[in-house]
């Protein structure tokens, strides 16, 4: 059987990982661990909840203590590169718990803090910074770093980090790291076309690859309900109501969106909150420590809460609609059934979404059950934003300005679709009414 023991981890590591509930290496642990510790350049995929986070930090680790001496000022050892602050801050806490006691110093920058703070924590230099590209760029810029010493890049949801909305940031970045590192990237999924990019930032690399990427977890029993968008809020109040006190986390596409559904689910009487790059950094933390703490029984969010965050008592996922990024359907739904856990994921699908739901299935290589209602025409798609008369700022092409973490940015493809077919439309998720009591919707074939 295989162990953490046997994979050549430093034993100051192997040590907390009984505590944290680590006792036998995952798939891609077990596979990618003994090449990183190598020194191989890594791409890493395997399925959301899997533990991609131990498997690049746990090698990493080991690698930096073997250096045996404190980094110089200001400069970095290993960058660890995530699209929001939230999962920087998440990698931060995981790196941190497997390398108590352990002579590394670790330290996370996100936006939405004090610059300068930041750049104080950083002027000793550190062994790990975890960052998201935007931050990192403004301090580099204020001279708070250098990566003239930086020897690991991991590039957390690298599919993303390659993508059109960080792209610009992350060239910047990799080109003042050497070329003589270390880089691990690793997702859930990996698009064909990024996989090509990903390839430019790899040297020799090794593909440990656990399942087909872009595959849904296993114990996810996923369904879509085919609905309208005016019922769409009285159909998700009924599914929550069927499983009281249990986590939700609710995809929302827009951010007014996202307070709209999120005021009415209150007034209906739900425990809920919300989360989106509206909210000031301070809103965002606590109402995702709340959540966390199954304070508030539904979370509201926008693509900003689709990748990487761990919180195990999930249950639910609800997609009231469906990600304009096909690939983030399965980011999202993998926010339940994390560590072989099991959970349940819903997709509302209205008239306006099939071509969203056809390219979801086409990026899962599967089709999702129809739980509830009957499908709409094949072939509606929602308008373009000068159509729907929103006049919506344009999230592609726009030189090379840096990413800001705030919102994850759903900006792919590329390919020869014009950016106003993706992301496009804008509002238009409350009931039709807004504020009536809900109703009760077509019951659902199974048990979600
Ligand atoms: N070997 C293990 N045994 C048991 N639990 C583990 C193991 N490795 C990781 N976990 C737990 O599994 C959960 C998911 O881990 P992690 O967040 O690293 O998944 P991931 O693969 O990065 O998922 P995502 O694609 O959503 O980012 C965490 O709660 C983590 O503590
Ligand atoms: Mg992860």
């Amino acid at each position: 059987m295989e162990t953490f023991e046997n994979l050549g981890l430093a034993p100051m590591l192997l040590k907390n990982l009984a505590g944290l509930g680590l006792t036998k290496p995952t798939p891609i642990q077990a596979q990618g661990i003994p090449h990183i510790v190598r020194g191989r350049d890594i791409l890493g995929l395997a399925q959301t909840g899997t533990g991609k986070t131990a498997a690049f930090g746990l090698p990493m680790l080991t690698r930096i203590l073997a250096y045996g001496k404190r980094p110089a000022p200001k400069t970095v050892r290993a960058l660890v590169l995530a699209p929001t602050r939230e999962l920087a801050t998440q990698i931060h806490d995981n790196l941190a718990a497997y390398a108590e006691g352990a002579p590394v110093r670790i330290q996370r920058v996100v936006g939405g803090a004090s610059l300068n703070v930041q750049a104080e924590k950083l002027s000793k230099g550190c062994d790990v910074l975890i960052a998201t590209p935007g931050r990192l760029i403004d301090l580099i810029e204020r001279r708070a770093l250098v990566l003239s010493e930086t020897k690991y890049l991991v590039l957390d949801e690298a599919d993303q980090m390659l993508d059109i909305g960080f792209i610009h940031a992350l060239r910047r970045i990799a080109k003042l790291i050497p070329a003589e590192r270390q880089t691990l990237l690793f997702s859930a999924t990996m698009p064909k076309l990024m996989e090509e990019l990903a390839a430019s930032y790899l040297s020799d690399p090794i593909r440990v690859e656990v399942a087909t990427p872009g595959k849904a977890a296993e114990k996810i029993d996923q369904g879509v309900h085919f609905t309208t968008q005016g019922e769409k809020a009285a159909l998700l109040a009924e599914y929550i109501s069927r499983h009281p006190g249990e986590l939700a986390v609710v995809f929302n596409r827009t951010k007014h969106g996202s307070d709209k559904l999120t005021k009415l689910l209150e007034k209906w009487g739900f425990s809920v909150t919300a989360i989106h790059g509206n909210k000031s950094q301070g809103q965002r933390e606590r109402a995702l420590s709340a959540f966390r703490a199954s304070e508030v029984q539904v979370l509201v969010a926008t693509d900003v809460a689709a990748r990487g965050l761990d919180i195990p008592q999930v249950a639910h996922v609800y997609n009231y609609d469906l990600p304009n990024v096909p690939e983030n359907y399965v980011h999202r739904i993998g926010r339940t059934a994390r560590a072989g856990r099991d959970g349940r994921a819903v997709a509302f699908c209205g008239p306006l979404e099939m071509s969203d739901l056809r390219a979801i299935e086409a990026a899962m290589g599967a089709k999702i059950p129809v739980i509830g209602g009957e499908a709409h025409a094949e072939g509606g798609s929602r308008p373009a934003p000068g159509r729907s008369g929103q006049p919506k700022k344009p999230h592609r092409g726009q030189g090379p300005k840096p990413a800001r973490e705030g919102e994850a940015k759903p900006a792919r493809k590329p390919d020869a679709k014009p950016a106003a077919k993706r992301g496009g439309r804008a509002e238009g998720h409350a009931p039709a009414g807004g504020q009536a009591a809900p109703k009760r919707p077509a019951r659902a074939q199974r048990g979600h």
